[in-house]
């Protein structure tokens, strides 16, 4: 009896994942051969997502391919290959493209159910009142903040190397990029510069760090999203959640009763939530954002552009210490800028073309965020083929492998400032470079990102020659577990005061 059971058990097994994987093959696809439980992500314990999805994209790349299949466990999702088609999907058929189908749980998380994960007419409209934060206006506006934090940031790395200790620059910049984004978001000196321990950076390791329950939670997430709710299953742990909260509602509070007007992103939230609603028996609950969704806001903010930027930062020094003569020509870049403008103001950062050009050349070698997904959200034909991607099916769009594509970069692994020279960007794809996204719903905070950036590698050039200790591993290895594309181990730099 019990036998015929498990019999019946086990070839319904068999029948559900021989007919899962062979999705793609159904219906004409081009596609790899995928075993349980992984499918295509065969070596995920111990191999970062972009080198796997780096792995199918060489595999399965070929002259006219727009798209194959993969399976992310026992999930279809469709692979972009070629730029055009990129292109449609980040931007020309973005109204069929508009969701990520991230996980999140409103209910459980409420600090999930931000920009980054909302769907539909909640994300555009959230989308349309956040955007005004992050104009080139407000950038200037929020320049001085970030220029304070950076000088900071300098004095206390100047009183280190003046020790000759070496320093491990990757938790360095994390806790500059805290700070900036704690002070811009949150209005709070946070500190994490002068005290290590301090809260935030604190609560900001914890979130990615908890890895890789996180990883696998938010795959199965992705994955399962209906059972993962049912579960009641949270990304965010308790006590960050509660931290991130208080803060929000400290903040909030203190402005309010204090009327304190900064024009920042906190600002911002708070006209958001005390709204009046626009029209007369309007009942769309989104003119006005309840507490909870603000502080979902601030904590997007605050998980998004942390980590990215520091280890966008974290490679460029890496690779600038490598190479003396790209760190000089940097450093020149800097010096004839200041010069020119007379301090390292707004513009001047702006001019350090050369600067601008190792930071892109790193965000394409190491992009922080090395695959963007999509979710079909209506039935879509690939243009000029038969296949139709069904509603409900996810897109994945391989940054780091199209930045590492011969085709568009020769020479890919070489560290190559001079590959953003206009010239050389004028030959290649508009797709070929996209460590931000693109269209509609390319990284709202890009520009902030790329500002944080160019101020703190401006400064440490401007005041200091650096070079790899020798505990620094070469080639550095990335960690596997966490989802930012970042090293593994410390890197450790040597700084000389200029
Ligand atoms: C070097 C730094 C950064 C990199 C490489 C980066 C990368 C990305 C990428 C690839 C996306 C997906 C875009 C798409 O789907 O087409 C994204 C989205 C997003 N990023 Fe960034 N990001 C960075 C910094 C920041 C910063 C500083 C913030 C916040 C201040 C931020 C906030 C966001 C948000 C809210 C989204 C979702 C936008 C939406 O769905 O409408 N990012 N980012
Ligand atoms: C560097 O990348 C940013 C973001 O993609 C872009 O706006 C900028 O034009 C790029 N700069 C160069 C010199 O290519």
């Amino acid at each position: 009896m019990w036998f015929y059971f498990v019999l019946i058990i086990a070839s319904l097994a068999i029948y559900w994942l021989r007919s899962r994987y062979s999705y793609w093959q159904k219906r004409g696809v081009p596609n790899l051969p995928a075993y349980f439980p992984f499918g295509n992500l065969q070596g995920i314990l111990g191999q970062h997502m972009s080198a796997l999805t780096k792995q199918s994209y060489e595999k399965l790349k070929s002259p006219g391919r727009k798209l194959a299949g993969i399976y992310f466990f026992t999930n279809p999702v469709a692979m972009v290959l070629d730029l055009e088609f990129v292109k449609d999907v980040l931007i020309k058929d973005f109204q069929y493209f508009h969701d990520r189908g991230l996980y999140f749980n409103e209910k459980d998380d409420p600090l999930m159910a931000h920009l980054l994960t909302l769907e539909g007419n909640k994300w555009k409209i959230l989308r349309n009142k956040l955007a005004p934060t992050f104009t080139s206006g407000k950038m200037k506006m929020m320049f001085p903040v970030i220029t304070a934090v950076a000088e900071r940031f300098q004095q206390s790395l100047g009183a280190v190397v003046a020790t000759g200790q070496d320093i491990e620059i990757k938790d360095f910049l994390a806790r500059f990029t805290t700070d900036v984004i704690g002070t811009c978001a949150f209005g709070l000196e946070c500190n994490s510069l002068a005290d290590p321990k301090a809260k935030f950076r604190e609560m900001g390791r914890s979130i990615f760090r908890q890895s890789p329950v996180l990883l696998m939670k938010m795959l199965f997430g992705l994955m399962f999203r209906d059972l993962a709710r049912k579960m009641h299953m949270r990304v965010i742990r308790k006590d960050v959640g509660d931290f991130f909260m208080n803060a929000v509602r400290e903040t909030v509070d203190h402005r309010e009763k204090n009327n304190v007007v900064r024009n920042d992103f906190m600002d911002l939230l708070i006209k958001l939530k005390n709204a009046e609603p626009i029209e007369e028996g309007n009942t769309n609950q989104l003119n006005q954002l309840t507490f909870n969704e603000i502080a979902a806001q601030a904590f997007m903010f605050f998980v998004a552009g942390f980590e990215t930027s520091s280890t966008a930062m974290t490679f460029c020094l890496y690779e600038l210490a490598r190479n003396q003569e790209l760190q000089d020509k940097a450093r020149k870049s800097v010096l004839d800028a200041v010069k020119v403008h007379g301090s390292m103001t707004y513009e001047a950062i702006y001019d350090m073309k050369y600067v601008e050009n190792c930071i892109n050349e790193s965000l394409r070698k190491y992009p922080p965020i090395a695959n963007n997904l999509r979710s079909v959200t209506n039935n879509y034909k690939v243009p000029e083929t038969d296949i139709v991607l069904e509603k409900g099916c996810r897109v994945i769009i391989p940054i780091y492998a199209i930045h590492h594509d011969p085709e568009y970069y020769p020479d890919p692994e070489k560290y190559d400032p001079d590959r953003f020279d206009p010239d050389q960007v004028a030959q290649r794809h508009q797709m070929a470079f996209i460590p931000f996204g693109d269209g509609p719903r390319i990284c709202i905070g890009m520009r902030f990102g790329m500002m944080q950036a160019l101020v703190g590698m401006a400064c440490l050039l401007q005041n200091f020659r650096f070079e790899l200790a020798a505990r620094t591993t070469v080639p550095l290895v990335i960690d596997p577990s966490n989802f930012i594309m970042g090293p593994k181990e410390g890197v450790w730099l040597h700084f000389e005061k200029i």
